[in-house]
């Protein structure tokens, strides 16, 4: 019995000493003299002994009683003196710490990292360039003449007469191929400007380029693989349409729609009662464009494709107001 005694002494003594704030002390005070603490069980426990015993072993608990106590008081005088000490050095070690604010990262990266993602599971490699460009990779490569309508100043930022602010990311397409030889499968993703602004309409917005260059590439190699990113990206059920349309730089060129994401084909306020929406811009490169760097246009063929995230954005997470995106509303940014 004494042994316990003993083995209860240690520990409470260690215990005491190791407390670092009065909280922790007073855990030990609750464990050790508490009602239902150490001690007192072991006095409880008291009858069951032969009766000489029983005053020996209640002197020897009530003392220990009194030796932790003593030592509690004492520890706790110590702690007051070093909290107040601190205290008088400008550090108050008791109030409650500040939590460092979480951040996290933009609704645009977000999908633009996912985007990039899909491809890149689908074996696409990812591909950068300026966003400053020359005229020539931003349009005279793509076939887009020197009178074309999308060299407008009212929708080109132009540095001066040969260089501009790329507004779109296509000439990464050019820039790739200069630099390698097919076969290729790349997605180039970047910010593209343009001098316009209403709610679906930012500055400066981006976009996700695609290309792929190979011996025998055919419009169903387009078609399987935006097929597939749109699916995986919005759901498998999503139907996909593709529509023919005109880019310079591909020949046939298509515009991809989808169900509309919000009435699901049934004809709403987003899709204009078509139950489309469409998200997409792409077709088989032009044999101008391979003319343009120097690939052989009668051996290569190839696809290109070209969406904006901002677009993607708007309709996974519903949201109608494009501008919404770069006001930097930490009520609206913290959502995602
Ligand atoms: N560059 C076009 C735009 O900004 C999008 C586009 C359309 C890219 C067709 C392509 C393409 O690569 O094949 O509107």
């Amino acid at each position: 019995m004494l042994d316990r005694l003993n083995a209860i002494r240690e520990q409470a003594v260690s215990a005491i000493a190791a407390s670092a704030d009065i909280t922790a002390l007073e855990r030990i005070e609750t464990d050790f003299l508490g009602r239902k603490g150490v001690l007192t069980s072991l006095l409880r426990t008291l009858g069951s002994l032969p009766a000489e015993q029983r005053p020996q072993f209640g002197s020897a608990v009530n003392a220990l009683k009194q030796e932790l106590a003593d030592g509690i008081e004492k520890r706790r005088q110590e702690l007051k003196e070093l909290i107040g000490a601190v205290k008088i050095a400008g550090l108050d070690i008791t109030l409650p710490g500040r939590s460092l604010p979480l951040g996290r990262l933009h609704p645009i990266t977000q999908v633009l990292n996912e985007v990039c993602d899909i491809f890149r599971r689908m074996g696409f490699g990812v591909a950068e360039g300026p966003e400053v460009e020359l005229d020539f990779y931003n349009f005279e490569a793509l076939n887009i003449p020197a009178n074309h309508p999308a060299r407008d100043m009212q929708d080109t930022f132009y540095v001066d007469d040969k260089v501009l602010l790329r507004t779109h990311t296509s000439p990464i397409q050019v820039r790739t191929m200069e630099r390698l030889q097919p076969p290729l499968r790349i997605i180039a993703p970047g910010k593209v400007y343009r001098c316009d602004s209403d709610v679906t309409h930012t500055p400066m917005f981006h976009q996700v380029e695609g290309l792929m260059v190979d011996t025998d590439i055919s419009f169903a190699y387009l078609k399987g693989t935006l097929t597939h990113f749109i699916q995986h990206f919005f759901d498998a059920k999503t139907s996909v349409r593709f529509r023919p349309s005109f880019f310079p730089f591909t020949e046939p060129s298509a515009e991809v729609d989808i169900q509309c994401v919000i009435c699901r084909g049934k004809g709403c306020r987003v899709c204009s009662n078509t139950g489309w929406l469409e998200v997409l811009g792409a077709g088989m490169v032009h044999p101008a464009v391979f003319r343009s760097i120097g690939y052989d246009s009668e051996r290569y063929t190839g696809f290109a494709f070209g969406l904006g995230i901002e677009r993607f954005t708007m309709l996974r997470y519903g949201i109608d107001d494009i501008r919404l995106f770069y006001e930097n509303d930490l009520r609206f940014l913290r959502q995602f």
